[in-house]
């Protein structure tokens, strides 16, 4: 899968979403507006619903986010999640109404499973006909919670509609905001200490940018001790938190070998992801030390593990 934006730390929302699917009933197929999801996800097998109920600090937060006030339907959520027939969930819908100026707008929002809008519909209007139309709301379709849905600046309203063209842009907005507040994870804030990294094309490159960290804190492990200054220990540190920025964009490729095992892919990058992040505090704090040193061996025996089970090819990290 191809990022659509340049720097985009965002935890994939797969694992978030199959915590959340163990957490659910399946729900009466009666009660699934399948025609319109089906329409939304045509590749998905199935839908469950999942109802939510927003507490008052939720609604606080995401009333100051879209600025408007929810509407009574959106305090008590139902979202859809879609899966596929290995019930793997693959994207989120939500229906949403507005108020345009000609009275509420009825539509749904849906992500895929990076948080990127997949899909605006609008069913039931008193707007002009064109707010309906996949030409207009197309535009939405690759945005995500880091963008403004604003008319003028990121949303080209429908010609003379520009308050319809608002209140439209609201239900992907408000959708997004929900979500969030609900149960998906932002994207990490960038850190002033660690410069920008590039955008990878696929997990090659990801695993590139990861071999540059690898071998500047192997090469600090690796200087003796009396000849280690400050110099090397900072070094190291933003190493290792370029690292826990770059593993981020493991799920958002398909491993070669065993593709079909997300699950457990997910849960090793998650592991690796926590570890290092672990891993960056104790260095921070303690530079090379006992602690530091196991734990470092501990996430090379991870990155070995993770490769023997996805990696068709033997690898051998100290050779690269
Ligand atoms: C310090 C951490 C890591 C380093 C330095 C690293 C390094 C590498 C290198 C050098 C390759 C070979 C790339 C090539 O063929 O050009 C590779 C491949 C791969 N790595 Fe990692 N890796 C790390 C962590 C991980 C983790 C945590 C996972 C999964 C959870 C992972 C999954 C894979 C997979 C699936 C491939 C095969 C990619 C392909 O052939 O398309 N790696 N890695």
């Amino acid at each position: 899968m191809k990022l659509k934006t340049a720097i985009f730390y965002q935890i994939v929302l797969f694992s978030w979403l199959t915590v959340l699917l163990s957490t659910v009933a399946w729900a009466e197929e009666t009660a699934i507006p399948s025609e319109q999801l089906g329409a939304i996800f045509p590749n998905a097998s199935d839908f469950v619903e999942k109802k939510s109920d927003l507490t008052p600090e939720k609604i606080a937060s995401i009333e100051a986010e879209i600025e408007t006030e929810l509407r009574p339907e959106d305090l008590k959520p139902t979202f859809y999640i879609a899966v596929d027939e290995n019930k793997k969930p693959v994207g989120l819908a939500l229906f949403v109404a507005v108020e345009g100026p000609g009275g509420i707008i009825n539509g749904s929002a849906a992500l895929d499973m990076t948080g990127k809008v997949v899909k605006v519909r609008v069913y039931k209007h008193s707007e002009a006909a064109g707010i309906a139309d996949e030409k207009f709301l197309a535009q939405f379709s690759g945005k995500g919670i880091v963008d403004k849905f604003e008319v003028g600046e990121d949303i080209e309203p429908l010609a003379g509609e520009e308050a319809a063209s608002q209140a439209v842009a609201l239900i992907p907005k408000k959708m997004l905001a929900i979500s969030y507040a609900l149960f998906l994870k932002r994207p990490a804030e960038a850190d002033e200490d660690v410069p920008e990294t590039i955008e990878p094309e696929d997990l090659k490159e990801v695993m590139a940018m990861m071999m540059d960290e690898y071998d500047l804190i192997r090469t600090y492990f690796q200087v003796e001790a009396g000849s280690r200054d400050t110099q090397d220990k900072k070094a190291a540190v933003q190493a290792v938190k370029r690292l826990v920025r770059h593993a981020e964009f493991i799920t958002y490729f398909e491993p070669p070998k065993n593709p079909n095992n997300t699950e457990e892919y997910g849960y090793l990058q998650k592991q690796f992801h926590d570890a290092i992040q672990a891993f960056a505090q104790a260095l921070e704090a303690e530079g090379v030390s006992e602690k530091t040193q196991k734990q470092w061996q501990e996430i090379i025996d991870l990155v070995d593990k993770a490769h023997l089970r996805f990696s068709v090819e033997e690898i051998d990290l100290d050779e690269y």
